[in-house]
Protein backbone atom coordinates (compact mmCIF):
# COMPACT_ATOMS: atom_id res chain seq x y z
CA UNK A 1 0.00 0.00 0.00
CA UNK A 2 1.37 3.26 -0.57
CA UNK A 3 0.44 6.90 0.65
CA UNK A 4 2.58 9.54 -1.91
CA UNK A 5 5.31 8.66 -2.32
CA UNK A 6 5.55 6.33 1.01
CA UNK A 7 5.58 2.61 0.94
CA UNK A 8 3.38 1.45 4.00
CA UNK A 9 6.18 -1.28 5.71
CA UNK A 10 5.60 -3.64 8.63
CA UNK A 11 7.37 -1.77 12.01
CA UNK A 12 8.03 -4.20 15.06
CA UNK A 13 6.44 -1.86 18.00
CA UNK A 14 7.39 -4.14 20.91
CA UNK A 15 8.14 -8.05 22.26
CA UNK A 16 6.96 -8.81 25.58
CA UNK A 17 7.08 -12.34 27.16
CA UNK A 18 5.80 -14.35 30.35
CA UNK A 19 7.21 -17.70 31.83
CA UNK A 20 5.81 -19.46 34.89
CA UNK A 21 7.28 -19.18 38.17
CA UNK A 22 8.31 -22.66 38.31
CA UNK A 23 11.85 -23.75 37.79
CA UNK A 24 12.52 -27.05 36.97
CA UNK A 25 16.27 -28.09 37.06
CA UNK A 26 17.58 -31.03 35.24
CA UNK A 27 18.47 -32.15 38.98
CA UNK A 28 14.86 -32.30 39.39
CA UNK A 29 14.39 -34.42 36.49
CA UNK A 30 16.79 -36.62 37.04
CA UNK A 31 14.76 -37.69 39.94
CA UNK A 32 11.70 -38.47 37.71
CA UNK A 33 13.88 -40.56 35.13
CA UNK A 34 17.34 -42.21 33.94
CA UNK A 35 18.99 -39.15 32.72
CA UNK A 36 21.81 -36.73 33.75
CA UNK A 37 22.21 -32.72 34.03
CA UNK A 38 25.31 -33.47 31.90
CA UNK A 39 24.10 -35.50 28.85
CA UNK A 40 21.13 -32.69 29.25
CA UNK A 41 23.64 -29.73 28.84
CA UNK A 42 26.44 -31.42 26.65
CA UNK A 43 23.57 -32.62 24.20
CA UNK A 44 21.24 -29.62 24.03
CA UNK A 45 22.50 -26.71 25.72
CA UNK A 46 19.53 -27.10 28.35
CA UNK A 47 20.13 -26.41 32.20
CA UNK A 48 16.49 -25.65 33.32
CA UNK A 49 13.10 -24.96 32.05
CA UNK A 50 9.74 -23.61 33.36
CA UNK A 51 6.40 -25.68 34.13
CA UNK A 52 3.21 -24.51 34.92
CA UNK A 53 1.83 -25.19 38.46
CA UNK A 54 -1.34 -26.95 37.17
CA UNK A 55 -4.76 -24.85 38.06
CA UNK A 56 -2.78 -21.71 38.52
CA UNK A 57 -1.13 -20.95 34.48
CA UNK A 58 -2.81 -21.85 31.09
CA UNK A 59 -1.90 -21.45 27.64
CA UNK A 60 -4.10 -18.45 27.85
CA UNK A 61 -3.32 -16.91 31.08
CA UNK A 62 0.90 -17.02 29.70
CA UNK A 63 -0.85 -15.71 26.56
CA UNK A 64 -2.42 -12.91 28.18
CA UNK A 65 0.31 -11.52 30.71
CA UNK A 66 2.36 -11.68 27.71
CA UNK A 67 0.93 -9.45 25.62
CA UNK A 68 0.40 -6.82 28.37
CA UNK A 69 4.04 -7.00 28.70
CA UNK A 70 4.51 -6.08 24.73
CA UNK A 71 1.52 -3.60 24.84
CA UNK A 72 2.81 -2.03 27.96
CA UNK A 73 6.00 -1.50 26.14
CA UNK A 74 4.72 0.07 23.51
CA UNK A 75 2.36 2.35 25.80
CA UNK A 76 -0.79 1.11 24.23
CA UNK A 77 -4.42 -0.23 25.11
CA UNK A 78 -5.79 -3.41 24.14
CA UNK A 79 -8.25 -1.21 21.74
CA UNK A 80 -5.48 -0.57 19.84
CA UNK A 81 -5.03 -3.24 18.87
CA UNK A 82 -6.99 -4.46 15.05
CA UNK A 83 -6.48 -8.33 15.16
CA UNK A 84 -4.92 -11.32 16.79
CA UNK A 85 -2.76 -14.04 15.60
CA UNK A 86 -1.85 -16.55 17.87
CA UNK A 87 0.15 -19.73 17.48
CA UNK A 88 0.65 -23.16 20.14
CA UNK A 89 0.71 -26.71 19.86
CA UNK A 90 -2.14 -27.41 22.24
CA UNK A 91 -4.59 -25.23 23.06
CA UNK A 92 -6.41 -24.87 26.13
CA UNK A 93 -9.00 -26.31 24.62
CA UNK A 94 -9.53 -28.55 21.61
CA UNK A 95 -12.04 -25.39 20.24
CA UNK A 96 -12.37 -22.75 20.12
CA UNK A 97 -8.52 -21.60 19.66
CA UNK A 98 -7.68 -19.84 22.41
CA UNK A 99 -6.74 -16.67 19.95
CA UNK A 100 -10.81 -15.71 20.73
CA UNK A 101 -10.11 -16.34 24.57
CA UNK A 102 -7.21 -13.78 24.63
CA UNK A 103 -9.22 -11.26 23.20
CA UNK A 104 -11.95 -11.85 25.50
CA UNK A 105 -9.03 -11.80 28.32
CA UNK A 106 -7.40 -8.89 27.37
CA UNK A 107 -10.51 -7.02 27.60
CA UNK A 108 -10.94 -5.06 24.27
CA UNK A 109 -14.46 -2.87 24.37
CA UNK A 110 -14.43 -4.07 20.67
CA UNK A 111 -14.97 -7.11 18.45
CA UNK A 112 -11.57 -7.47 16.29
CA UNK A 113 -10.52 -11.08 14.52
CA UNK A 114 -8.30 -13.53 16.23
CA UNK A 115 -6.85 -16.32 13.82
CA UNK A 116 -5.39 -19.81 15.64
CA UNK A 117 -2.41 -20.88 13.73
CA UNK A 118 -1.04 -24.83 13.98
CA UNK A 119 2.56 -24.39 12.80
CA UNK A 120 4.57 -26.05 15.62
CA UNK A 121 8.50 -23.93 15.78
CA UNK A 122 7.48 -22.31 12.86
CA UNK A 123 4.06 -20.72 14.26
CA UNK A 124 5.94 -16.79 15.07
CA UNK A 125 7.61 -16.60 11.47
CA UNK A 126 4.20 -18.12 10.30
CA UNK A 127 2.04 -15.50 11.77
CA UNK A 128 4.66 -12.66 10.91
CA UNK A 129 4.13 -13.39 7.57
CA UNK A 130 0.67 -13.08 7.58
CA UNK A 131 0.58 -9.94 9.72
CA UNK A 132 3.20 -8.34 6.97
CA UNK A 133 0.66 -9.39 4.29
CA UNK A 134 -2.36 -7.89 6.15
CA UNK A 135 -0.38 -4.67 7.52
CA UNK A 136 1.19 -3.59 4.07
CA UNK A 137 -1.85 -3.99 2.01
CA UNK A 138 -3.86 -2.07 4.46
CA UNK A 139 -6.21 -4.84 6.02
CA UNK A 140 -5.27 -3.83 9.63
CA UNK A 141 -2.76 -1.72 10.78
CA UNK A 142 -1.45 -3.48 14.45
CA UNK A 143 -1.45 -7.08 14.99
CA UNK A 144 -0.92 -8.43 17.76
CA UNK A 145 1.18 -12.17 17.32
CA UNK A 146 1.52 -14.38 20.24
CA UNK A 147 3.19 -18.04 21.12
CA UNK A 148 1.97 -19.56 23.92
CA UNK A 149 2.88 -23.02 25.25
CA UNK A 150 1.99 -25.93 28.20
CA UNK A 151 4.24 -28.59 27.45
CA UNK A 152 4.55 -29.91 30.84
CA UNK A 153 1.37 -31.36 30.71
CA UNK A 154 1.92 -33.69 28.13
CA UNK A 155 5.31 -35.34 28.45
CA UNK A 156 6.00 -38.51 29.44
CA UNK A 157 8.16 -37.88 32.56
CA UNK A 158 9.75 -41.35 32.70
CA UNK A 159 12.68 -42.82 30.80
CA UNK A 160 10.85 -43.95 28.23
CA UNK A 161 10.01 -40.09 27.28
CA UNK A 162 13.16 -38.94 28.22
CA UNK A 163 14.59 -38.31 24.74
CA UNK A 164 11.62 -35.57 24.36
CA UNK A 165 10.75 -34.50 28.16
CA UNK A 166 14.10 -32.82 28.81
CA UNK A 167 13.97 -30.52 26.06
CA UNK A 168 10.11 -28.96 26.30
CA UNK A 169 9.44 -26.12 28.76
CA UNK A 170 6.44 -23.60 28.87
CA UNK A 171 6.08 -19.90 28.47
CA UNK A 172 4.54 -17.39 26.25
CA UNK A 173 6.05 -14.69 24.08
CA UNK A 174 4.40 -11.91 21.97
CA UNK A 175 4.77 -9.43 19.57
CA UNK A 176 3.35 -6.16 18.15
CA UNK A 177 3.65 -4.94 14.50
CA UNK A 178 1.97 -1.90 12.88
CA UNK A 179 2.30 0.05 9.72
CA UNK A 180 4.90 2.70 9.53
CA UNK A 181 6.76 4.40 6.96
CA UNK A 182 10.36 4.68 8.68
CA UNK A 183 13.07 4.16 6.19
CA UNK A 184 15.67 2.88 8.91
CA UNK A 185 12.92 0.08 10.63
CA UNK A 186 10.63 -2.55 9.20
CA UNK A 187 10.49 -6.29 7.86
CA UNK A 188 12.21 -6.85 4.46
CA UNK A 189 10.76 -10.22 4.38
CA UNK A 190 9.52 -13.06 5.62
CA UNK A 191 9.95 -16.75 3.80
CA UNK A 192 7.80 -19.81 5.19
CA UNK A 193 8.07 -23.41 3.62
CA UNK A 194 6.78 -27.06 4.97
CA UNK A 195 7.41 -30.70 3.87
CA UNK A 196 4.28 -32.95 5.03
CA UNK A 197 6.01 -35.81 4.14
CA UNK A 198 8.18 -35.91 7.31
CA UNK A 199 5.37 -35.48 9.61
CA UNK A 200 5.90 -38.89 11.51
CA UNK A 201 9.12 -37.30 12.49
CA UNK A 202 8.13 -35.37 14.86
CA UNK A 203 4.24 -35.56 16.31
CA UNK A 204 1.64 -36.48 18.58
CA UNK A 205 -0.10 -38.88 16.92
CA UNK A 206 -3.66 -39.25 19.09
CA UNK A 207 -6.53 -38.71 19.31
CA UNK A 208 -7.03 -38.50 15.99
CA UNK A 209 -10.13 -38.13 13.83
CA UNK A 210 -9.08 -41.20 11.99
CA UNK A 211 -10.23 -43.41 15.34
CA UNK A 212 -13.87 -43.70 15.94
CA UNK A 213 -14.54 -42.50 19.09
CA UNK A 214 -11.39 -40.57 18.77
CA UNK A 215 -11.22 -40.43 22.48
CA UNK A 216 -11.64 -43.81 24.47
CA UNK A 217 -11.46 -45.11 27.63
CA UNK A 218 -7.64 -47.35 27.56
CA UNK A 219 -6.48 -48.89 30.81
CA UNK A 220 -2.86 -49.43 29.28
CA UNK A 221 -0.08 -46.69 28.41
CA UNK A 222 -0.36 -45.29 24.88
CA UNK A 223 2.46 -43.52 23.46
CA UNK A 224 0.71 -42.06 20.71
CA UNK A 225 -0.67 -39.53 23.48
CA UNK A 226 2.76 -38.46 23.87
CA UNK A 227 5.20 -36.82 21.81
CA UNK A 228 7.39 -38.89 19.39
CA UNK A 229 10.52 -37.42 17.66
CA UNK A 230 12.83 -38.87 15.52
CA UNK A 231 15.81 -36.64 17.52
CA UNK A 232 18.77 -37.33 14.78
CA UNK A 233 16.48 -37.07 11.73
CA UNK A 234 14.85 -33.55 12.84
CA UNK A 235 18.59 -32.00 14.32
CA UNK A 236 19.98 -32.59 10.90
CA UNK A 237 16.96 -31.26 8.98
CA UNK A 238 16.21 -28.79 11.33
CA UNK A 239 21.00 -27.58 10.28
CA UNK A 240 20.23 -27.63 6.88
CA UNK A 241 17.07 -26.05 6.38
CA UNK A 242 17.77 -23.25 8.61
CA UNK A 243 20.90 -22.78 7.02
CA UNK A 244 19.27 -22.74 3.48
CA UNK A 245 16.39 -20.15 4.80
CA UNK A 246 18.94 -17.79 5.65
CA UNK A 247 21.40 -18.06 2.47
CA UNK A 248 18.38 -17.39 0.44
CA UNK A 249 16.52 -14.52 2.10
CA UNK A 250 20.15 -13.07 2.50
CA UNK A 251 20.92 -13.60 -1.57
CA UNK A 252 17.24 -12.19 -2.46
CA UNK A 253 17.86 -9.05 -0.65
CA UNK A 254 21.46 -8.77 -1.75
CA UNK A 255 22.67 -8.91 2.33
CA UNK A 256 25.84 -10.98 3.02
CA UNK A 257 25.72 -12.57 6.30
CA UNK A 258 28.19 -10.26 7.41
CA UNK A 259 25.67 -7.32 7.01
CA UNK A 260 23.28 -8.96 9.47
CA UNK A 261 23.61 -7.40 13.24
CA UNK A 262 22.25 -9.64 15.01
CA UNK A 263 20.60 -13.55 14.64
CA UNK A 264 17.47 -15.11 16.55
CA UNK A 265 17.28 -18.40 16.06
CA UNK A 266 14.55 -20.96 17.64
CA UNK A 267 15.34 -22.57 20.51
CA UNK A 268 15.51 -25.94 20.54
CA UNK A 269 19.00 -26.98 20.90
CA UNK A 270 22.20 -24.84 21.18
CA UNK A 271 24.49 -27.47 18.67
CA UNK A 272 21.50 -26.81 15.80
CA UNK A 273 22.19 -22.85 16.29
CA UNK A 274 25.68 -23.09 16.38
CA UNK A 275 25.94 -25.14 13.26
CA UNK A 276 23.74 -22.87 11.50
CA UNK A 277 25.58 -19.58 12.69
CA UNK A 278 28.98 -21.24 11.66
CA UNK A 279 27.94 -22.65 8.10
CA UNK A 280 26.89 -18.64 7.46
CA UNK A 281 30.29 -17.24 9.26
CA UNK A 282 28.09 -15.63 11.96
CA UNK A 283 29.77 -15.50 15.28
CA UNK A 284 28.37 -16.62 18.37
CA UNK A 285 28.36 -12.86 19.72
CA UNK A 286 25.53 -11.49 17.00
CA UNK A 287 22.84 -14.43 18.79
CA UNK A 288 21.28 -14.47 22.11
CA UNK A 289 19.72 -17.81 23.20
CA UNK A 290 17.19 -18.26 26.34
CA UNK A 291 17.04 -22.17 25.55
CA UNK A 292 19.88 -23.00 28.54
CA UNK A 293 16.87 -21.53 30.80
CA UNK A 294 13.60 -21.67 29.30
CA UNK A 295 13.95 -25.43 27.13
CA UNK A 296 11.87 -25.12 23.90
CA UNK A 297 8.92 -23.84 23.78
CA UNK A 298 8.09 -24.06 20.52
CA UNK A 299 5.91 -21.20 19.07
CA UNK A 300 6.91 -18.80 22.11
CA UNK A 301 11.05 -18.92 21.68
CA UNK A 302 11.47 -16.20 18.71
CA UNK A 303 9.37 -13.71 20.48
CA UNK A 304 10.54 -14.56 24.17
CA UNK A 305 14.23 -14.37 22.86
CA UNK A 306 14.04 -11.32 20.84
CA UNK A 307 12.15 -9.41 23.63
CA UNK A 308 15.08 -10.76 26.19
CA UNK A 309 17.47 -9.51 23.63
CA UNK A 310 15.89 -6.02 23.20
CA UNK A 311 15.41 -5.57 26.73
CA UNK A 312 18.96 -6.53 27.55
CA UNK A 313 20.52 -3.67 24.64
CA UNK A 314 21.93 -6.41 22.83
CA UNK A 315 19.38 -5.71 19.95
CA UNK A 316 18.89 -1.57 19.23
CA UNK A 317 16.23 0.24 16.57
CA UNK A 318 17.80 -0.09 13.33
CA UNK A 319 19.46 -2.82 13.45
CA UNK A 320 19.25 -5.28 10.71
CA UNK A 321 18.08 -8.80 12.79
CA UNK A 322 17.71 -12.06 10.68
CA UNK A 323 15.47 -14.47 12.47
CA UNK A 324 15.20 -18.36 12.19
CA UNK A 325 12.77 -21.70 12.65
CA UNK A 326 12.57 -25.22 11.78
CA UNK A 327 10.00 -27.44 13.58
CA UNK A 328 7.45 -30.11 13.65
CA UNK A 329 5.65 -30.68 10.07
CA UNK A 330 8.23 -30.22 8.90
CA UNK A 331 7.75 -26.21 8.98
CA UNK A 332 10.60 -23.31 9.10
CA UNK A 333 10.96 -20.06 8.05
CA UNK A 334 13.56 -16.57 8.44
CA UNK A 335 12.91 -13.08 8.58
CA UNK A 336 14.46 -10.31 7.37
CA UNK A 337 14.13 -7.08 9.33
CA UNK A 338 15.05 -3.74 10.54
CA UNK A 339 14.50 -3.21 14.11
N1 LIG B 1 19.05 -38.56 29.10
C1 LIG B 1 20.01 -39.49 28.99
N2 LIG B 1 20.17 -40.26 27.90
C2 LIG B 1 19.33 -40.07 26.88
C3 LIG B 1 18.29 -39.10 26.94
C4 LIG B 1 18.17 -38.33 28.10
N3 LIG B 1 17.24 -37.40 28.24
N4 LIG B 1 17.61 -39.15 25.76
C5 LIG B 1 18.18 -40.09 25.00
N5 LIG B 1 19.21 -40.65 25.68
C6 LIG B 1 20.11 -41.72 25.24
C7 LIG B 1 19.54 -42.56 24.13
O1 LIG B 1 18.73 -43.58 24.65
C8 LIG B 1 20.79 -43.08 23.45
O2 LIG B 1 21.28 -44.16 24.21
P1 LIG B 1 21.96 -45.44 23.46
O3 LIG B 1 23.16 -44.87 22.75
O4 LIG B 1 22.29 -46.33 24.60
O5 LIG B 1 20.92 -45.95 22.52
C9 LIG B 1 21.79 -41.93 23.62
O6 LIG B 1 21.29 -41.12 24.70
C10 LIG B 1 21.96 -41.10 22.37
O7 LIG B 1 20.64 -40.74 21.90
P2 LIG B 1 20.47 -39.93 20.59
O8 LIG B 1 19.01 -39.78 20.30
O9 LIG B 1 21.33 -40.53 19.54
O10 LIG B 1 21.09 -38.52 21.05
P3 LIG B 1 21.36 -37.25 20.18
O11 LIG B 1 22.81 -36.89 20.30
O12 LIG B 1 20.77 -37.34 18.81
O13 LIG B 1 20.54 -36.10 20.97
C11 LIG B 1 18.46 -34.86 20.90
C12 LIG B 1 19.15 -36.21 21.13
C13 LIG B 1 18.99 -33.87 21.92
C14 LIG B 1 16.98 -35.04 21.08
C15 LIG B 1 18.79 -34.34 19.49
O14 LIG B 1 18.60 -35.37 18.55
C16 LIG B 1 17.98 -33.14 19.08
O15 LIG B 1 18.13 -32.07 19.63
N6 LIG B 1 17.13 -33.25 18.06
C17 LIG B 1 16.37 -32.12 17.52
C18 LIG B 1 15.30 -31.59 18.42
C19 LIG B 1 14.53 -30.52 17.69
O16 LIG B 1 15.12 -29.68 17.03
N7 LIG B 1 13.23 -30.54 17.70
C20 LIG B 1 12.52 -29.65 16.80
C21 LIG B 1 11.80 -28.65 17.43
S1 LIG B 1 10.48 -29.25 18.36
C22 LIG B 1 9.03 -28.85 17.54
O17 LIG B 1 8.99 -28.39 16.46
C23 LIG B 1 7.77 -29.28 18.22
Amino acid sequence: MEFGVLMIKTIIRSFGFSVPDRVVTNHDLEKMMDTSDEWIQQRCGIKERRWITPGKETTLSLAAEASRDALKKANLKPDDIDAIIFGCLVSDHIFPGTGCLLQEALGFSKTIPALDIRNQCSAFLYSLSIADAWIRSGVYRRVLIVGSEIHSTSLDKTTRGRDVSVLFGDGAGACIVEAGTDKNQGIIEVQIASEGKYADKLRVAKPSSNDDPRIKFEPEFNPHLFPSMDGKYVFKHAVERMTQSLTEICKKNNITANDIDFVIAHQANARINSMVLQQLGIPETKTHNTLQKYGNTTAATIPITMSEAVDLGKINRGNLVALVAFGSGFTWGSALLRF
